[in-house]
This record gives C-alpha cells, structure tokens and sequence, in this order.
C-alpha cells in the first residue's frame, strides 16, 4: 500500500513544485515506484518533466471530471518507475464547474476517490498543489496520509501558515481526513551566507521543532534551470548541490518512514 503524500504550501514560489519533482525523482531513482500528481493548473511539474497535455489529450481534469480513466492518462516520463498524472490550464475550471455540480463532500472526496485504486500500483504518489487554499488544494489534503510543507527562506516565510495549519487542523478534526499528519517542513531556497535565510531558519525550527528536515535545499541556478529542460535535477545536473540536496532528503525521507514518523 502507498502512502499519498501532499506538498504544499498556500504562499507561491516557495518550492512546491521543485520539491514534488524533485523528491519523487530521487526516490524513483532508487527503484521505488512513484507517481507524482499534478494537481496545479499551471501544469508546473508537467512541463518540469517535459510533459506538455495537447488538446483534447487525457490529463488530471479529465479524469476528475470522469470523462477519462486514470490509467489512460498517465505518462511514463524519462526515470523509468517515475509516473506522472499531468495537468493542463484546463483544471482552472474545475473549480467552477464542481461548484455547480456536486454536492459539497463529494466535491472535497473527488480526488481522493480517483486515487485509492491507485494506492496498490505505487510506493508512493506525491501531489504536488496550487498556491491558494481552494478546492483543489482541499482535494489533495483529502486524498493525503501527510502533507508535507515547503517553505521558503525569506521574510514573511511564516505570514499565512497559520491559516494553513488551522486548515489541516479543521480538516482532521472536522472528521473530513482525522488521520492526515504532518509529514515535514522544508526549508527551500537557502542561502547560507546570509544572516536573513539563518534568522528564518531558527525561526522555523523553533516553531516546528523536529517536524523540519535537518537536510535543506540551497538555492542553486542548475535547480531553477532544470524545469526549462524538461528534466529533474538528478538527470539534468547530478553533479550539482542542488540534486544532491535532494537525494539527502529523499534518504531523509525514506529514514523517517521507517520510524514510523
Ligand atoms: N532551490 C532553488 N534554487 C534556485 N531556484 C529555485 C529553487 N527552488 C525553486 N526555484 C525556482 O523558483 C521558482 C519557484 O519555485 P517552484 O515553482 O518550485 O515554487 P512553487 O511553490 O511550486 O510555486 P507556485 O506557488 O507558483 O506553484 C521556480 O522558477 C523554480 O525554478
Ligand atoms: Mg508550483
């Protein structure tokens, strides 16, 4: 059985994206299997794995919308037990017409319900969110055994996390999805020459305590360049500090199962 792991984090350009590619391709590469959704209408983490949904062809929206079964739009992508669910700007109207059309549960479930026949077919599926807190975000916290929280190291990193964490919160203990945990925080984008990224480091740490990943992701130009080729970190630069930062937090990661974090 996979664990659904959802990466997200309501503030934009913090990493989310980066992370989700990046994560599932390391942990791919060490042979587990992995399916990265793409639950973002900007189709970020499909065009990072230069996958590009032409008109009319099967992606994420199609197949909430049930006009597409899931194993007709996957795509395998260039890391062989690397699978990817990808999304198109179509899914900005999902929010619209699911509105109108359901009821509000099985508005929130849709995702979820899709996923669960997936769960014997991958170690683990990664979801990788908009930056707000609608209904798609909504989606992936309900499919989600853990959320696991990018953030950038920057002023104002903490503004707006509250809202979020009250938010997974109402979510357990509104009964919606009681067993969703926390599965880390990660601190993105650090530069640690400067005084700024260590003062929002120990910040971060202070609030969240062992929850944050001691591995942290640097801000590398080989990491902002990669999405243009179509390709993660580890198949575009794996000399870099960049990919090695992520295959440490996948190794981080893969530890923490194990304790049963
Ligand atoms: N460690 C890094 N070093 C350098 N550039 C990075 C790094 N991480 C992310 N970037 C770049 O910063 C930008 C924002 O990152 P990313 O897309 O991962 O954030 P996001 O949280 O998914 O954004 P959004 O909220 O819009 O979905 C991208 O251009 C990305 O390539
Ligand atoms: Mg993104």
């Amino acid at each position: 059985m996979s664990k659904i792991v959802s990466i997200s984090n309501q503030k934009g350009g913090v990493g989310k994206t980066t992370t989700s590619i990046n994560l599932a391709a390391a942990l791919a590469a060490a042979d587990l299997k992995v399916l990265l959704v793409d639950l973002d209408p900007q189709a970020n983490a499909s065009s990072g794995l230069g996958v590009y949904v032409g008109e009319g062809e099967p992606d994420i929206y199609r197949v909430l919308t049930g006009h597409t079964d899931m194993k007709q739009a996957l795509r395998q992508t260039a890391i062989p037990s690397l699978t990817l669910l990808p999304s198109s700007s179509d899914l900005a109207a999902l929010e619209v017409e699911l509105v109108e059309g359901l009821p509000s549960a099985q508005r929130a479930g849709l995702l979820a319900q899709k996923l669960a026949g997936m769960r014997d077919h991958f170690d683990y599926i990664f979801i990788d969110t908009p930056p707000s807190l609608g209904l798609l975000t909504l989606n992936a916290l309900m499919a989600a055994d853990s959320v696991l929280i990018p953030m950038q190291a920057e002023y104002f990193a903490m503004e707006g996390l509250g809202q979020f964490m009250n938010t997974v919160e109402l979510i357990r203990t509104e009964g919606l999805n009681p067993s969703l945990t926390i599965e880390g925080v990660l601190l993105c984008m650090v530069d640690d020459r400067t005084n700024l990224s260590r003062e929002v480091s120990n910040e971060v740490r202070e609030y969240f305590g062992q929850l944050v990943y001691e591995t942290t992701i640097p801000r590398n130009v080989r990491l902002g360049e990669s999405p243009s080729y179509g390709k993660p970190i580890i198949l575009y630069a794996i000399e870099s500090k960049g990919a090695r930062a992520y295959l440490d937090l996948a190794e981080e990661f893969l530890r923490r199962q194990d304790k049963g974090a």
